[in-house]
């Protein structure tokens, strides 16, 4: 029997099993408005078989995006058209999750394939960025941002609480708070990034006091039947990590206890002089780590993209979901691949019936 592949229940929903597409920014939005190429990506990764797909890093206010092609859900009519998104991940038999995002100080930038720098001050596509301080992320991303004003940081934490709510109105069943990559939920935490004399910046408990407000306040508009989970870099790589990641775990208690579900561990992304190990599961042990000494189911992602590795991370009791993202990009029906590379003899429950039903009996080269 495959560990990836046994349901996996948190709160009131179950996946199918414990494959994850992570969100995948397309930068395809205009205006934050998604569109046909949203809709075709995420109807064709949900239809692969993943227990669970999360849409890209959606913006909760414009100055919030990452780039002008990214999602957002700051209106109404932004949050509608994830209405037809969230029908067909359901129809695929996948449950629909959406990661909610403010971009900080790496706000205003070119898309990746454009730069992956920030847009020139002198051109009208870019917009003032904000963070806890006026610190500019350096390298591609050299803009000093405004430090923002505890004004500010209550605006901001009702944006994601209104955006919150919009996502469970539209239907999303599982919610991401992306607190992690050196966006801002990120850079209040890192020291990299926040030097703020007041209550959200110095200790720890300062450092951790946007990121813990905003959990308990989305948690009120959250229903408390369906997961509320949140993505945070728990290590920079920088040569701070294993202070980094004892106050990480302190945090991840912290986040439980204010009633998050599971976290997504991933890396900081907060300087970059970091030197990331990059290597197949590299991050699995740490993620192991943190789900053991805070106590709290724990999901990842990075180069876990061959089925023997993401059976082994699941069955070795290091991850409760394993997030695949550019294998399924390679091969959006990557979960079916490997339930039959597996070994399971019938794999038809992996896929809808129209296709498990001819590919049974088909053999895939
Ligand atoms: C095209 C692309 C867009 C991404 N956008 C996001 C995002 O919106 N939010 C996020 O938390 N991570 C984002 N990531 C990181 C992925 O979620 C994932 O962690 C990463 O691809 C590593 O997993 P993999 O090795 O299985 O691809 C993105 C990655 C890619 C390749």
């Amino acid at each position: 029997m495959s560990a990836l592949f046994n349901p996996f229940t948190l709160k009131g929903v179950t996946l199918r099993n414990r494959i994850a597409i992570p969100p995948m920014c397309q930068y395809m939005a205009v205006d934050g408005l998604i569109n046909e190429w949203h809709r075709v990506h995420l109807a064709g990764l949900a239809r692969g078989g993943a227990g669970l797909v999360i849409t890209e890093a959606t913006a909760v206010s414009p100055e919030g995006r990452i780039t002008p092609g990214c999602a957002g859900i700051w209106s109404d009519a932004l949050a509608q058209a994830f209405a037809p998104v969230v029908a067909s991940i359901k129809a695929a038999g996948a449950v629909p999750g959406i990661q909610i995002a403010h971009a900080g100080r790496k706000a205003s930038a070119n898309r990746p394939w454009e730069g992956d720098d920030h847009i020139a001050a002198e051109d009208p596509r870019g917009w003032p960025t904000i963070a806890p301080s006026a610190i500019a992320f350096g390298a591609n991303l050299p803009k000093v941002p405004q430090a923002m004003t505890l004004g500010d940081i209550a605006r901001v934490r009702q944006d994601f609480v209104a955006a919150a709510a919009r996502a469970r109105e539209v239907g999303f069943e599982w919610l991401e708070l992306h607190f992690a990559h050196g966006y801002l939920g990120q850079s209040f935490f890192s020291p990299h990034s926040n030097h703020r004399a007041d209550a959200y910046g110095g200790s720890l408990e300062n450092r951790s006091r946007f990121l813990l407000e905003t959990l308990a306040a989305v948690r009120q508009v959250w229903p408390g039947h369906l997961p509320l989970t949140a993505r945070f870099g728990v290590i920079e790589y920088d040569g701070r990590d294993d202070e980094t990641l004892a106050e990480s775990i302190e945090l991840a208690r912290n986040f439980k206890r204010e009633g998050l579900d599971m976290l997504s561990v991933s890396v900081g992304f907060s300087t970059p002089a970091a030197t990331i190990p990059w290597a197949p599961a590299f991050l699995a042990p740490i993620a192991e780590r943190v789900r053991r000494q805070a106590d709290l189911p724990v999901a990842s992602a990075w180069g876990i993209d061959t089925p023997e590795l993401a059976e082994r991370v699941v069955t070795d009791g290091q991850l409760d979901l394993v997030m695949v993202g550019r294998a399924h990009l390679a091969n959006p029906h990557w979960s079916y691949y490997a339930a039959r590379q597996l070994g399971i003899e019938r794999p038809a429950w992996v896929l809808p019936a129209p296709y498990a039903h001819w590919l049974e009996r088909y053999t895939v080269n």
